[in-house]
């Protein structure tokens, strides 16, 4: 009999679950006014949507934009967001934010790890309005200059599981795009965060796999914060034209040519 409950639990978990689990903690903004815009975080495989609260409030202090953030969380298959799950994901954070008193729909997603992965497709067809991909990039057969939102890569030089060889390839990629069409600099910038490892793009308790390959940072989790921060930003500033345009690409094309450094492109051998 107990048994028999139990089943019927599991069951029913799994049969409502896809749309019940699924939820958003909401930051609110720390400016007290001004144009309103929001990030929502989709979290890396088994990472908790909470650990991307204090990459979130850097991004936060870093903007003069009065900026919400909404961290996606719990979701159903192993805390794993799954290309079935973003849809409900994202309307609930959109619905969440609007209930905490959010104006405007200025919504931008960000994308970490397994995350980054599988919001640029769900991202193309949804109210965002720009995608910020930390520690991934738009796989094979989506190109940066085809893809139809502004998108930001932004890569850590010590990430052992989104590995710099990698983006080095995308790096490459918008070089060609810019040879044709300089906007894409800031359109499509790829930067790299020099010291950075895979973790640092969140905070606390990483799961075993990030453990395992990830790479030994060189700067502190702070210090990588703020970058991510600064970085997400200004990007933030020219895709949403809010605030200081001017001011925000010089800082990408700055940030720009500092990541060509480390990615050293082809002719260097
Ligand atoms: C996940 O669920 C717990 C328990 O309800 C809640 O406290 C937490 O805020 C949720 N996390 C996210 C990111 O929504």
């Amino acid at each position: 009999m107990t048994s028999l409950l139990l089943l019927t639990a599991m069951f029913s978990a799994l049969f409502i679950g896809q749309s019940l689990a699924v939820t958003s903690y909401i930051i609110p903004p720390i400016r007290s006014s001004g144009p309103e815009a929001a990030v929502i975080f989709v979290p890396g495989a088994r990472i908790d949507g909470k650990a991307y609260e204090a990459t979130a409030r850097a991004i936060q202090a870093a903007s003069n934009i009065r900026l919400w953030v909404a961290l996606t969380g719990n979701y159903t298959l192993n805390n794993m967001a799954t290309p079935l799950d973003l849809p409900g994901a994202m309307r609930g954070a959109y619905a969440k934010l609007q209930k905490a008193g959010m104006k405007g729909d200025k919504y931008v997603g960000v994308g970490h790890s397994l995350g980054g992965v599988f919001l640029p497709p769900y991202a193309k067809h949804s109210p965002l309005k720009a995608v910020v991909l930390l520690g991934a990039y738009l796989t094979k057969g989506n190109s940066l200059s085809e893809y139809p939102l502004p998108v930001l890569t932004l890569s850590a030089e010590l990430d052992g599981q989104t590995r710099i060889t990698r983006i080095a390839e995308t790096y490459e990629e918008l070089l060609k795009d810019i040879s044709t069409a300089p906007a894409s600099l800031y359109r499509t910038p790829v930067l790299n965060i020099a010291g950075a490892c895979h973790a640092q793009f969140a905070s606390g308790k990483m799961p075993a796999t990030v453990v395992k390959y990830d790479l030994h940072p060189d700067i502190s989790e702070a210090a990588a914060h703020r970058q991510i921060g600064q970085h997400v930003s200004d990007f933030l500033t020219v895709s949403l034209q809010i605030g200081d345009v001017t001011k925000g690409k010089a800082a990408l094309r700055q940030a720009f040519n500092d990541a060509g450094t480390r990615f050293k492109v082809k002719d260097v051998l």
